[in-house]
């Protein structure tokens, strides 16, 4: 698909362009044109009446098991059903034209890896994927019932989604390698992202601290963009493409 190219700064172009370590970081919004809701986004149909915060821990999770399991066999649902779009394919040709480039997600939908992005950390976890609670077992299936919350075959232990909720631990490998990443890069891309969950959201500052060029792409401002070199509000889906093309078109 061609996109007329938007007037983007030559500097920015010329930094793109001569770029070996270029790391981007990407929330919620970069999925929204998918059709996926923000984490922020209200939630929908019987979900609505809870907020995800209220959903997404372990607090939740202990207090009422099966609401928390249906919670995300709906959102499984709701991702099968969905493909990356033009804002996924930019990222993933860009790690085509950048020696050094990492993709660190807050997504849990897996779409960057869909879209084709092969170094990507998944901050968060990864809504398709399912280990027990306990001896942490990844389970590919399991005996769906509309009783209870299905158990692990190794321990017996309940099933739950592995992803990171509030108040957990961040996996400790990708963690490491997105915070070298970020202190090593000379563009940091912040896209789609609200900036207000840590630690990712310090993860621009730590490069910008560092001397990177730090570019937002954002439907709105956030925490971040007063310190910010480069500055795109609007879809990330549209601007992504255009600047791709731009640099490398
Ligand atoms: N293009 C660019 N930005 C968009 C788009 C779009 N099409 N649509 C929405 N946005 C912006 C919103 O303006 C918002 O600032 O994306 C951001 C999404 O922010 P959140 O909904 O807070 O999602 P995110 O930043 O990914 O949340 C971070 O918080 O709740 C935890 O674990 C959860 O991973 C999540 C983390």
């Amino acid at each position: 698909m061609w996109h007329p190219p938007l007037a983007f700064p030559v500097e920015l172009v010329s930094l793109l362009r001569g770029a070996s370590n270029l790391v981007a970081l990407t929330g919620a919004g970069v999925s929204q044109e998918s059709g996926l809701r923000t984490f922020r986004d209200a939630q929908a149909g019987l979900w609505a009446q809870y907020r995800p915060e209220d959903l997404a821990s372990p607090e939740a999770f202990r207090r009422d098991p099966k609401l928390v399991w249906d919670w995300y066999a709906w959102r499984r649902e709701a991702v099968k059903g969905v493909r990356p779009n033009p804002g996924h394919y930019a990222l993933a040709e860009m790690e085509t034209h950048i020696p050094g480039f990492t993709l660190i997600t807050q997504n849990v939908d897996g779409l960057h890896r869909m879209a084709g992005n092969q170094n990507v950390l998944e901050l968060h976890g990864n809504i398709q994927r399912v280990r027990c609670a306990d001896c942490y077992t990844f389970a590919e299936t399991w005996e769906d019932d509309t009783e209870s919350v299905p158990k692990c075959r190794e321990c017996g232990g309940l099933l739950r989604p592995d992803v990171v909720w509030f108040g957990e631990a961040l996996p400790r490998v990708q963690l490491e390698a997105a915070v070298e990443a970020a202190r090593s890069c000379e563009v940091f891309f912040s896209i789609g992202t609200s900036g207000v969950v840590q630690p990712a959201a310090s993860l621009a500052f730590a490069a910008h601290n560092r001397g990177a060029a730090v570019i937002e792409i954002n439907a709105e401002p956030t925490p971040l963009t007063p310190k910010a070199d480069y500055v795109f509000h609007g879809k990330s889906g549209e601007i992504l493409p255009r600047l791709v093309e731009a640099a490398w078109g």
